[in-house]
């Protein structure tokens, strides 16, 4: 490990004051009890009590490190983001990798989802892509997030995850199948941080120079190679180094070893979106690539480790509403919960002037807003005036959306998705079934039967394994007789 030896002062107090003792504490006499006025113990022990802040709610345990994105293709005919536009174009980024139901000191070798939370340190401001190492998800309404975490996470009474849980939830909810098939599938344990892809996985806007808007997905294609785990495998690195990921992320980047992604985006002209096939603002779903193919669009590098990892790993806040000219959202009703969860989840765990901090604040701008003090406010604005409008040169609104609007018709309630031909849980799930090789449908019969077997009641199990029976016959009869195998 790279450790620095500097030349430093004597030890001091938060007020720099030198300090005499770092052993031996202050006491009244040979002896005797300790004395109030030992001001270097007391800042000492208080300060120690305060070192923890909240932990995320969910991908607590994680990784990260910055690096650099090129343009390697123009993509102004889609998109007039500034640091999109030319080729060979650099951007400073921070990627944050984590795994999802695990708290902050758990393993990193397990069966979750992978967070891929890449900051674009732009022109423009900060362009947050909040991403996952898969390019579909559980669920598509964010009413359902909360509920789906809590079976994932500590059960209240026994203060475990439970399969009861975990499986009840996912029965009832048959647009989990095509995640579920991915996740206990081979890719569900990556062998590294480094050996994954990422994915955006919502649909997004982009609009061009003249006003056209497109609905983009971006793909993060690791040059590493694609490596897993397999469940034994998994439970034996766990247990013997439960910092396997975040350890092999540093150490290749200290070794010069410097992983890369190509990045490539599938692009939707914004006039085809309400008749495809199925509903492209689904989250549940992936855009077939002969629907519409990936294009090649840069590179993604990752070459410096952190210094310090609270400060900005544990302080890194990231969010999908964070956009920039050019870039914006797509009604994807899960995307549309989440661009208000992470800012006011950053506002509780790490503070009003989260933004403030250097990982988070931008580098390649500055922002200049009328808001202003709060704890830990670093008086950035000095004696600049804190209104809009002014007439003493402050800053002023451009008048130019980030986004394109869409156009709407109907009335308020709560809708199920809009019907597109396709729109059904199972088809993309039973295609992803039919795409494995044999050993991979055993391997993945294995993991799920391993799993709905510590179920403790047969219908949770018989309504769990009816949802992998609707996307492909044969996966629910291999799963069932498993299931039955394991629970006699
Ligand atoms: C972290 C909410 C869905 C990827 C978080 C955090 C919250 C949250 C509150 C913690 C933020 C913090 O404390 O800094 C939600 C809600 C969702 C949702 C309400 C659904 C409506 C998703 C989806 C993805 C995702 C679909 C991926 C496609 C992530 C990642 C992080 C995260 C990567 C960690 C960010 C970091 O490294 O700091 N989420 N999430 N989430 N979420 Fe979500």
């Amino acid at each position: 490990m790279h450790v620095t030896v500097q030349e430093t002062g004597p030890l001091t107090t938060e007020a720099g004051a030198p300090v005499a003792d770092n052993q031996n504490s202050e006491q009244a006499g040979i002896g005797g009890p300790v004395l109030v006025q030992d001001q270097s113990l007391l800042e000492k022990l208080a300060h120690f009590n305060r070192e923890r802040i909240p932990e995320r709610i969910v991908h607590a345990r994680g990784a990260g490190a910055y690096g650099t994105f090129t343009v390697t293709a123009d993509v102004t005919k889609y998109t007039r983001a500034e640091f999109l536009s030319e080729v060979g174009k650099q951007t400073e980024v921070f990627l944050r990798f984590s795994t999802v139901a695990g708290n902050l000191g758990s393993a990193d070798a397990v069966r979750d989802p992978r967070g891929f939370a890449l900051k674009f340190y732009t022109e423009d401001g900060n362009y947050d892509l909040v991403g996952n190492n898969t390019p579909v998800f559980f669920i598509k309404d964010a009413i359902k997030f909360p509920d789906f975490i809590h079976t994932q996470k500590r059960d209240p009474y026994s203060g475990s995850q439970e399969a009861d849980n975990v499986w009840d939830f996912w029965g009832l909810s048959p647009e989990s199948t095509h995640q579920v098939t991915w996740l206990f599938g081979d890719r569900g344990i990556p062998a590294t941080y480094r050996h994954m892809n990422g994915y955006g996985s919502h649909t997004y806007q982009w609009n061009n120079e003249a006003g056209e808007a497109f609905w983009v997905k971006y793909h993060f294609k690791t040059d590493q190679g694609i490596k897993n785990l397999t469940a034994e495998e998994a439970a034996k690195l766990a247990g013997e180094d439960p910092d396997s990921h975040q350890r092999d992320l540093r150490t290749a980047i200290e070794r010069g070893e410097f992983p890369t992604w190509t990045v490539q985006v599938q692009i939707m002209p914004a006039a085809e979106a309400a008749d495809y096939r199925f509903n492209p603002f689904d989250l549940t779903k992936v855009w077939p690539h002969e629907d519409y193919p990936p294009i090649e669009i840069g590179k993604l590098e990752l070459n410096r480790n952190p210094e310090n990892i609270f400060a900005e790993v544990e302080q890194s806040i990231f969010s999908p509403a964070h956009f920039v000219p050019g870039i914006g959202p797509s009604p994807d009703k899960m995307l549309q919960g989440r661009l208000f969860a992470y800012g006011d989840a950053h506002r509780y765990r790490v503070g009003i002037n989260a933004d403030h901090l250097p990982v988070n604040r931008p580098h390649a701008t500055e922002a200049r807003t009328n808001s202003r003090d709060g704890f830990l406010y670093d008086g950035r604005h000095g004696r600049a005036k804190n209104y809009e409008p002014n007439s003493f040169g402050g800053p002023a609104q451009t008048g130019r959306p980030l986004w394109q609007p869409i156009p709407l018709a109907g009335r308020t309630g709560a809708h199920e998705a809009p019907s597109h031909t396709e729109d059904n849980d199972f088809v993309q799930a039973g295609n992803l079934y039919r795409l494995m090789s044999e050993d991979e449908k055993t391997r993945l019969i294995d993991n799920l039967a391993g799993f709905i077997a510590q179920v403790s009641r047969d219908d949770i199990a018989e309504r769990a394994i009816e949802n992998f029976r609707q996307a492909d016959e044969d996966y629910g009869k291999r799963l069932e007789a498993a299931v039955q195998a394991l629970r006699g």
